[in-house]
């Protein structure tokens, strides 16, 4: 028996007046650079993503094109050029806002290479914040080697929207052996309203008053997560989340 088991989400909470996120001020993991993976397709796209998080209360982001060796070969070169692409029209556009990219790695062969070579790529300055995932599908077999290596190589993991991996919904223990590990947990602001599922969203809010949150993102890849997050700001986890303590958004400005 699960430790879940006798928990149930608030689902009748009623929804609250729309949280202003410019008390969390930065974004850490979206997909707005144009044309090098699933998200944004265009720098148009790409702007108009970040104006509407923006109207929400971002100041700052800094987007994580996936690094899937199978199929994203983004490379530091291609994410920094893309980046001074986009500051550009940004600027020409008189838009100002800050932005940052590093990536959102999957943990595959390349990724273990890139923690050997220590070329991964960072944010967050000297805490070395690499922003990682893993298989929806099963738990990667290379994942506790990968977590070890980059500890050893002085990163700080963060583990991209853990309540998405549905394998570990009936075992909080594997969360915790996560923190155990020295991973930091980051979720997904849109797991709030359901879109994941019912089980994905019992777990983010088990996430949330276990205190075992360090991060929230958009994972904005297009205006449909957009409009999940504008419904997120509403939900009172959220709330609970803001206020809790355990998120480190601050070491991101
Ligand atoms: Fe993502």
């Amino acid at each position: 028996m699960g430790l879940f088991d006798k928990w149930k989400p608030k689902r009748q909470e009623k929804k609250i007046d729309p949280i202003d996120l410019s008390v969390l001020g930065v974004d850490m993991h979206s997909h707005l650079l144009p044309g090098i993976d699933d998200g944004a397709t265009s720098l148009d796209d790409s702007i108009q993503l970040i104006q509407h998080l923006q109207e929400m209360g971002y100041r700052k982001f800094i987007t994580t094109p996936h690094i899937f060796w199978d199929m994203y070969k983004n490379t530091p070169e291609i994410i920094q050029g893309k980046l001074q692409e986009l500051r550009a029209e940004l600027r020409a556009r008189q838009i100002d806002v800050e932005i940052e990219a590093a990536a959102e790695y999957y943990c595959d062969e390349h990724f273990e290479e890139e923690i050997e070579a220590g070329s991964l790529l960072t944010f967050g300055g000297n805490k070395k914040f690499v922003l990682f995932e893993i298989s929806f599908a099963e738990e990667n077999i290379n994942l506790g080697r990968a977590i070890f290596n980059m500890r050893l190589a002085g990163y700080q993991p963060i583990l991209a929207h853990p309540e998405r991996y549905e394998f570990w919904h009936r075992s909080l223990e594997r969360y915790q052996s996560m923190i155990d590990k020295d991973v930091l947990l980051q979720i997904n602001i849109n797991s709030l309203t359901g879109q994941y599922g019912p089980n994905c969203q019992r777990i983010t809010e088990r996430l949330i008053d276990k205190g075992m949150v360090s991060f929230v993102g958009t994972d904005c890849h297009h205006m449909g997560h957009v409009q999940l997050t504008h419904q997120a700001r509403q939900i009172p986890a959220l709330k609970r989340l803001l206020e809790c303590g355990s998120l480190r958004h601050d070491e991101l400005m």
